[in-house]
């Protein structure tokens, strides 16, 4: 299976340093996952217009492939105005609403206080129920305190999230994997 991991902010760091660790985890449960972190700060981003596709520059039109296409996600996103950033919402309104149907997804948050967890629940959820994504019931949210200087996460508890996290999210892989992307009408 094809997993990317999408650190979903031109802006910050720490969400991609949860991905790294994340990524550990799932790769120590199964070796087997075809695993790629996808940073959005490697692209140029251009707002959805509605042009064709074939008209947004080659980065744009990699990113929504690689999104369209992948098997699984770990979403990582740091908390914006109450929100998830702009920019990641413009990757969702690129895609196909049948993209993520039925495809595991977990998700990892950053904010700069504690209180803005729910924003998960409250904001970001939503728009992968719309997807009608198998969203696993946790998620791990982080805040500053939990990191070093460098960024490593250094919080014994963060760590257990993130491998309960992983052992969860495995368990979706396999039940996505049995399950056909096709309603039932639309079999032969
Ligand atoms: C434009 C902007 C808006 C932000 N709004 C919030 C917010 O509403 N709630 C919150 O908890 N943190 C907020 N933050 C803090 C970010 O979530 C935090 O800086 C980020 O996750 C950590 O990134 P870092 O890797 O740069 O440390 C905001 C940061 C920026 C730049």
């Amino acid at each position: 299976m094809k997993i990317l991991l999408v650190d979903g902010t031109v802006l910050g760091s720490k969400t991609g340093a949860i991905l790294v660790e994340i990524k550990k985890y799932i790769e120590k449960i199964d070796e087997n996952f075809d695993m790629e972190i996808l940073t959005f700060a490697n692209y140029e981003h251009q707002i959805v217009d509605g042009r064709p596709f074939d008209q947004y520059n080659t980065g744009m039109q990699e990113m929504v492939t690689k999104l369209e296409q992948a098997d699984g996600y770990i979403f990582a996103t740091p908390i914006f105005q109450g929100s998830i950033p702009g920019v990641l919402k413009n990757a969702f309104d690129f895609l196909n609403p049948k993209a993520l149907r039925y495809k595991p997804v977990s998700i990892v948050a950053n904010g700069g206080t504690h209180q803005h967890h729910l924003v998960v629940e409250n904001q970001f959820k939503p728009i992968l129920d719309y997807f009608r994504a198998l969203v696993t019931p946790n998620y791990v949210y982080t805040h500053a305190d939990h990191f070093d200087e460098n960024n490593m996460i250094i919080d014994p508890n963060v760590h257990e999230r993130l491998q309960e996290l992983a052992r969860v999210f495995v368990k979706y892989c396999e039940l996505s994997a049995t399950l056909s992307k096709t309603p039932i009408d639309q079999h032969e």
